[in-house]
């Protein structure tokens, strides 16, 4: 039995024909098992002989399957890795992938325009109690100016009796700045500003940078350069021309509005995306000023030591600006078709 089991074991030609062998001998059914079975029989004498001899043919059947195995699956192996060949030039299936957002590609750019700057980042909540948004921006509560900006307020006042509302504008932001680091400052701010207001320019919430510098013998000149600088590294162009014209804001005095225009090789003024824009001399960008002192004063800063200018300039609308895009609700649809025709793709 032994030598046949071996030989056959020996010669199994594959690892089915292996396992049918292994079951043969070894199965409960098995003929090895079977003269197992016996040992139980035989007298104590008989079983000191034979238990040994039968234990033995046991393992020596069950390690030459082993072996035997082995060597088959390694020939497995081997035959399977020489038919089964790769093609490294087919191309991979495509994966769908995300890409940014227009308004997020713009803030990346201007952090970094910013910070090359030397200007770092700040935050501030977007649900903003009524003295940060307004009152210390130089808006009492009577000021005619708050009626301009369409506020979102909540219905009760809070525990403490703020009177909270979504943020109009960023720039709670410089007075935050202000009262937590004090001066000097050179700051963005970058969020989300809310404003019940819907048509093609304008959606009920908006992007907007804050920029404030606060420092000793800050004056318009500081803010014209910066702005120049800024919206050169944006445009990525040097024939930017700006037109600051004088304006108002409660919380900056002077006051000044920016538009923004360029010229093209003839020395005409150009302008956005697609370079005309007819019938518009101008783009009005954003709205700035030296910092008010009444301001500097509501934020715990002495106005004698320390002057700054402040702006304000909307996120979405640079983008559209930036990459030709004329609707602004377009931007807050997630409709990837429209991020596809912009180019935001992956
Ligand atoms: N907060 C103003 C607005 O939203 C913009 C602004 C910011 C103007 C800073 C002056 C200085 O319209």
């Amino acid at each position: 039995l032994k030598t046949d089991a071996l030989t056959r074991i020996e010669n199994a030609p594959d690892v089915a024909a292996l396992e049918a062998l292994r079951i043969e001998f070894l199965g409960k059914q098995g003929s090895i098992s079977g003269l197992m079975k016996t040992l139980g029989k035989m007298t104590p004498e008989e079983r000191q002989v034979q238990g040994p001899l039968l234990n033995g043919l046991r393992t020596e059947t069950t390690d030459a399957i082993a072996a035997r195995k082995a060597v088959l699956e390694d020939a497995e192996l081997e035959a399977r890795l020489a038919t089964e060949s790769l093609d490294l030039t087919l191309p991979a299936p495509e994966a769908p992938k995300g890409s940014v957002h227009p308004v997020s590609q713009v803030m990346d750019e201007l952090a970094e325009i910013f910070a090359d700057l030397g200007f770092s980042i700040a935050t501030g909540p977007e649900i903003e109690d009524d003295w940060h948004n307004f009152t210390a921006l130089n808006m009492a509560e009577t000021h005619p100016a708050r009626a301009m900006h369409d506020t979102f307020y909540f219905p009760d006042l809070d525990a403490e009796g703020r009177r909270m509302l979504l943020r109009t504008h960023t720039s709670p932001v410089q007075i935050r700045s202000m009262v937590k680091q004090g001066a000097p400052i050179r700051i963005i701010a970058p969020g989300r500003v809310y404003r019940s207001d819907s048509d093609a320019t304008h959606t009920p919430m908006f992007h907007q940078v804050e920029g404030l510098v606060i420092d000793k013998d800050i004056h318009l000149g500081h803010l014209k350069w910066t702005l120049e600088t800024f919206l050169k590294a944006f445009f990525e162009r040097d024939d930017i021309v700006l037109r600051l014209r004088p304006s108002y804001f409660p919380f900056t005095e002077p006051s000044v509005e920016v538009d923004v225009g360029w010229q093209d090789v003839q020395g005409r003024r150009v302008l956005g995306g697609d370079g005309d824009a007819p019938g518009h001399g101008w783009m009005e960008l954003l709205g700035s000023g030296m910092v008010n002192a009444r301001v500097i004063e509501f934020a715990g800063l002495d106005p004698d030591e320390w002057q700054g200018f402040a702006f304000g300039v909307g996120v979405d609308r640079l983008a559209m600006l930036k990459y030709g895009m004329d609707d602004l609700r377009a931007f807050f649809d997630g409709d990837q078709r429209w991020l596809d025709h912009y180019g935001f793709s992956p």
